[in-house]
């Protein structure tokens, strides 16, 4: 692509980068984003590691070409990190503010925009580049998490909901022919849409969310009712943010809960659950964490679909220089949303949200009642 010309509306060279969390479909955004323009005489390049290609003028070339096979591929061939212009890591360990040689590499390869793919986070540094150095930026809401404000939906969520879906399908066999309470510990930061898409999605008895703060008795209650009527195992998924009501009755046994620091991505408070559960059920109680699986390898059909559908907006949007945006789905349409509207912003899942309402209606217990 030799972007010698620029086209109608005067746009020449793009750069993108990924940043934040590698997800299943930045891959596939790159492809389309690159394939959108690659008719528009149009220069992209990508920068390697997020943030930190663009501060230190790390990049790679894109052609159509180098897109072949994309669409599938987990990851992103352009890495990432979660550093951020104004706290980019130094050598020496400190933390330096680089939002001034991000502005230079822009300047000094004469971008016309930079197209960020990325969470919350993400968002914000776009957001700060446009602000602080005037940096013409649209951004594409990526995470698992699904928490982007703005949107309603992210690129990868459906790939992490399928893969806990299919692993907590798989843990149901051993939970039944266990008879076992069998903790299944779900990624998401501090919002509950991946633990109960996933749970919900595989039929889980619980699911504990954060923005449901849980009672350990209630839960405890719970499967013991199921043990009454005869189903003597239960699943009980466990979002990484979900923590106990700090007004829960007392427990029955005296088991310590966990404090808010210890539950970081890694959860050692369904360890704490787990035994509670144990002691007030008599059940064997198991857990598994499902971790970085629910973020790696390939994207399902569906997040193909929506990945090249906000590839293809955001390429559009460069083109018509409609920057300052972040393409938001919106019921059926791809819109833009200006990022002074969500940056900063967080998208939790709504009390009344049909797939709670949904959960409770089959019974499933959410932490807060029987
Ligand atoms: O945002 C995606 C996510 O996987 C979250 O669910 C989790 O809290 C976090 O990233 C883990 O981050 P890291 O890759 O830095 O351990």
């Amino acid at each position: 692509m030799a972007g010698s010309t620029k086209n109608a509306r005067g746009v020449k060279t793009i750069g993108i980068l990924t940043s934040g969390g590698d997800c299943p479909g930045l891959n596939a955004v790159i492809r389309a984003l690159v394939r959108a323009v690659a008719h528009s005489d149009v220069e992209v390049f990508g920068f390697l590691e997020g943030f930190t290609g663009l501060v230190e003028n790390r990049f790679l070339k894109l052609t159509d070409a180098d897109c072949s096979g994309l669409l599938t591929v987990g990851g992103t061939i352009l890495r990432t990190s979660r550093n951020k212009p104004n706290k980019m890591p130094a050598p020496d360990g400190s933390v330096r503010d680089m939002t001034g040689a991000a502005i230079e590499t822009y300047r000094r390869l004469n971008l016309d925009c930079l197209i960020c793919l990325g969470g919350g986070g993400t968002q914000k540094s776009a957001f700060h580049l446009m602000n602080e150095g005037g940096i013409h930026v649209i951004t594409v809401p990526k995470t698992i998490d699904n928490d982007v404000f703005g949107t309603d939906v992210c690129f990868g969520f459906d790939t992490g909901m399928t893969i806990g879906a299919e692993a907590i399908d798989r843990l149901h066999t051993t939970a039944s022919s266990h008879h076992r309470v069998m903790i299944v510990d779900v990624m998401g930061h501090n919002t509950g849409w991946l633990a109960l898409g996933s749970g919900v999605a595989s039929g889980a008895d619980v699911i504990l969310i954060p923005e449901i703060p849980y009672s350990p008795n209630v839960v405890a209650e719970s499967l013991l009712e199921r043990m009454r009527h005869g189903k003597k195992f239960s699943i009980v998924v466990v979002a990484e943010g979900a923590t106990a009501a700090p007004d829960a009755p007392p427990r029955k046994r005296g088991v310590r809960m966990p404090k808010e620091k210890e539950t970081k991505t890694v959860q050692p408070k369904s360890a704490t659950l787990a035994e509670y559960l144990h002691q007030a059920t008599g059940l064997e109680t198991r857990i598994t964490s499902l971790g970085y699986l629910q973020r790696g390898g390939i994207p399902t059909p569906t997040d193909r679909v929506l990945c090249t559908a906000f590839g293809a907006k955001a390429a559009e949007l460069a083109l018509a220089r409609r920057f300052g945006n972040m393409v938001a789905k919106r019921g059926e349409e791809f819109v833009p949303v200006p990022l002074k509207e969500i940056a900063g912003k967080k998208r939790m899942v709504p009390l009344d949200h049909p797939l709670i309402m949904a959960a409770r209606a089959v019974n499933t217990c959410l932490g807060d009642h029987v």
